[in-house]
């Protein structure tokens, strides 16, 4: 019978990744502790009117990207292809910001989207993502940028550049679309065949095709900052000041658009030039109308997502370190088959004091048995000798000393050593 593969665009992240993901979240984990923001977990399926009306009807990912189908009782259901629409819906539904009450949320999970598979793009990836509801001033998205800024600081991630824009807001917005839809209807001809479609649907999509036909084009576009409202403007330039007064450094693109279609303000990206075509190692912004969108009040909210694979693969191209590596300390090996229940609970005893240890249960030989333990700090040496005097020979296996120690003291001795 043919062997089954993983689905396409899908991967396993075996042991000698999966540590260094653990090292990733856990940073991230005391990151968000240090910037107050509280863990949630959401589910990985959402009904799918949440992203068509979240994220957007006229966007690539509800447009060609979700995973939806019909659940048994004939519910359309869909696969989360982000975050951030989740995290709103929760806390619309659990009533996290009623009264003006604002929610610091942070998560990280799977996320799915039918994308082409490349460097850096999956169709199962993974998100760490981080949402700042209720608050509508600048200052909660210098605070996300910040965050996501500190998060690869720690990560040791270099070479990173921030770049801003900011997408205007329901007042302002339909003035530079039109703009755009005149200025994009006089050059049709010079536009890709998915941006002809876009002129329509999603005119300020085609600002960042990339397709040089259309890059040409978009280069002499109206630009965003000609049509800001008063009130847009104004919280760019607050955005900007709060970002330099933390000293950061930064690039504004006025074609940065982003995929979703929930931005209003702010939008922003952190690249990563040791990626390839997908250097984008987060993404967030602003969106105050979200919540409205999905069926709640008014509230206005700021995040960010980073791809967790390529925060990956971007901390292994750097040469990054990812803390220590996941190693055994102890190695409690049998001399004889008498031995071997000796040493399996002595192996237990020092898993209960913390110590990580392991022993043979697969009947090696002794020679077996010491050549795994070469990888460990010591070995604990059980033989007949050992089993009439009641101890165990302690091998420390940098120096090659070795010392007799009574079975009962065992654990404690190691406490002190390891
Ligand atoms: P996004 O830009 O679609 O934004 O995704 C955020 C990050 O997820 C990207 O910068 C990238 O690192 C990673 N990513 C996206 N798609 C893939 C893929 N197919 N394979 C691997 N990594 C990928 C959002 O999802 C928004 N929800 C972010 C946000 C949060 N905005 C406000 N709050």
């Amino acid at each position: 019978m043919p062997s089954i593969n993983a689905p396409r665009g899908t991967r396993d992240i075996l042991p000698g990744e999966s540590w260094k993901w653990s090292y990733i979240i856990n940073t991230a984990s005391k990151v968000m502790k240090d910037f107050g923001f509280r863990e949630i977990h959401l589910p990985v399926f959402e009904h799918t009117e949440l992203f068509s009306r979240g994220v957007g009807e006229t966007t690539d990912i509800v447009e060609k990207e979700m995973y939806t189908f019909n659940d048994r009782a004939g519910r359309s259901i869909t696969l989360r292809p982000e975050a951030t629409a989740g995290v709103m819906r929760a806390a619309i539904e659990n009533n996290l910001c009623v009264q003006g009450a604002n929610a610091k949320l942070w998560s990280w999970g799977p996320m799915f989207r039918h994308e082409r598979p490349q460097k850096g793009r999956y169709r199962q990836f993974y998100q760490i993502d981080s949402e700042c509801l209720g608050i509508a001033g600048p200052g909660a998205d210098v605070e996300i940028i910040s965050l996501s800024i500190e998060l690869f600081r720690r990560l040791g991630l270099r070479n990173l550049e921030v770049v801003i824009n900011s997408v205007g807001c329901e007042k302002c917005r339909p003035v530079y679309r039109q703009k755009l839809v005149e200025y994009f209807t006089a050059h049709e001809s010079e536009l890709c065949e998915t941006c002809k479609g876009r002129l329509s649907r999603n005119p300020l999509r085609i600002l960042d095709c990339k397709n040089e036909s259309c890059g040409r084009v978009s280069d002499d576009a109206p630009d965003i900052f000609d049509s800001l409202c008063d009130e847009c403007r104004g919280h760019f330039a607050q955005v900007r000041e709060g970002l330099e007064q933390l000293g950061f450094t930064y690039t504004i693109n006025k074609r940065l658009v982003r995929g979703l279609d929930y931005y209003t303000k702010t939008a922003y990206e952190i690249l990563s030039g040791d990626l390839g075509a997908q250097n984008a190692v987060a993404g967030g912004g602003r969106y105050d109308n979200l919540s409205q969108a999905i069926g709640g009040g008014k509230i206005p909210g700021v995040g960010f997502a980073c791809g967790l694979d390529r925060v990956a693969l971007v901390m292994e191209e750097q040469g990054c370190t990812f803390g220590e590596a996941p190693g055994i300390s102890v190695y409690c090996a049998a001399l004889d088959d008498e031995s071997r229940g000796m040493i399996q609970s002595l192996t237990y005893e020092l898993r209960k004091a913390g110590i990580s240890a392991e022993c043979d249960t697969a009947g090696k030989s002794f020679k077996s048995q010491m050549k795994i333990a070469g990888a460990c700090k010591f070995a604990c040496i059980v033989g007949a000798d050992e089993r009439m005097n009641n101890t165990v020979a302690v091998k420390n296996l940098s120096d090659g000393t070795q010392v007799s120690v009574p079975v009962n003291e065992a654990v404690k001795y190691l406490e002190g050593k390891i």
